[in-house]
């Protein structure tokens, strides 16, 4: 699905009252923006250069959602990481969600499942094995949205994050889906 350079993914609401959201790639001149809402979003945050090294590694799974002001609402990025395969001959890509977010007041209203179904379509054209995840044991909802793609929980990670928190590890095997 739409995510060559300049596709524009309609985003058409169940709420036909709000304006379109737009799915589309992110820019360098989005950066910025991307940033707030991680900020704002999630307790996790990375220094401007690690979103522009994603950024320029991995364009075509980097995702950004904008309102009717063409404001940066939501993201997702993922990296591709080369492991050695089962039998230590070769490498195998594994798909990695880096981050996803939605900003707390256009949650609940489908633009997470169309980030994350997008960005996936993108990222397993790396010729993917598997794609991986981290998530906080607590985050119920993201679990959810996760559960919903398919992935399945692999194992801990203890005090996976810096305040302590364990981290579910979840799979999603790329030939389920
Ligand atoms: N209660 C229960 N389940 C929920 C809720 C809720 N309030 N909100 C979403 N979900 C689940 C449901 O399964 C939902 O599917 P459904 O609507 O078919 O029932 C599914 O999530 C997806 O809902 P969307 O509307 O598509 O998702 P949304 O746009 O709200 O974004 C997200 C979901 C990104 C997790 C958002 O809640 C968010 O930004 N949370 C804070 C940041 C965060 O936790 N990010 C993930 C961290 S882990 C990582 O990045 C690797
Ligand atoms: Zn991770």
């Amino acid at each position: 699905m739409g995510t060559d350079k300049e596709s524009r993914i309609n985003y058409s609401d169940r709420f036909s009252d709000i304006k379109p959201i737009i799915i589309r790639r992110c820019t360098q001149q989005d950066l910025e923006a991307v940033i707030e809402v991680n900020e704002k979003e999630l307790p996790e945050d990375y220094p401007y250069f690690f979103y522009k090294s994603i950024l320029d590694n991995f364009p075509e799974a980097f995702l950004v959602a904008t309102d009717k002001d063409n404001k940066v609402i939501g993201y997702v990025m993922w990296r591709v990481e080369q492991i050695p395969s089962m039998d230590s001959l070769r490498y195998v890509n594994k798909g990695h969600l880096v981050s996803i977010a939605v900003s707390q007041e256009y949650r609940r209203r489908g633009i997470g499942t169309t980030l994350l179904s997008n960005s996936i379509s993108a990222v397993k054209k790396h010729k993917i094995t598997e794609l991986v995840l981290e998530v906080r044991v607590s985050n119920y909802i993201a679990i959810k949205l996760y559960e919903k793609f398919n992935f399945t929980m692999k194992s801990v990670k203890n005090n996976y994050y810096r305040d302590g928190e364990n981290a579910y590890y979840m799979v999603q095997n790329a030939v389920t889906n």
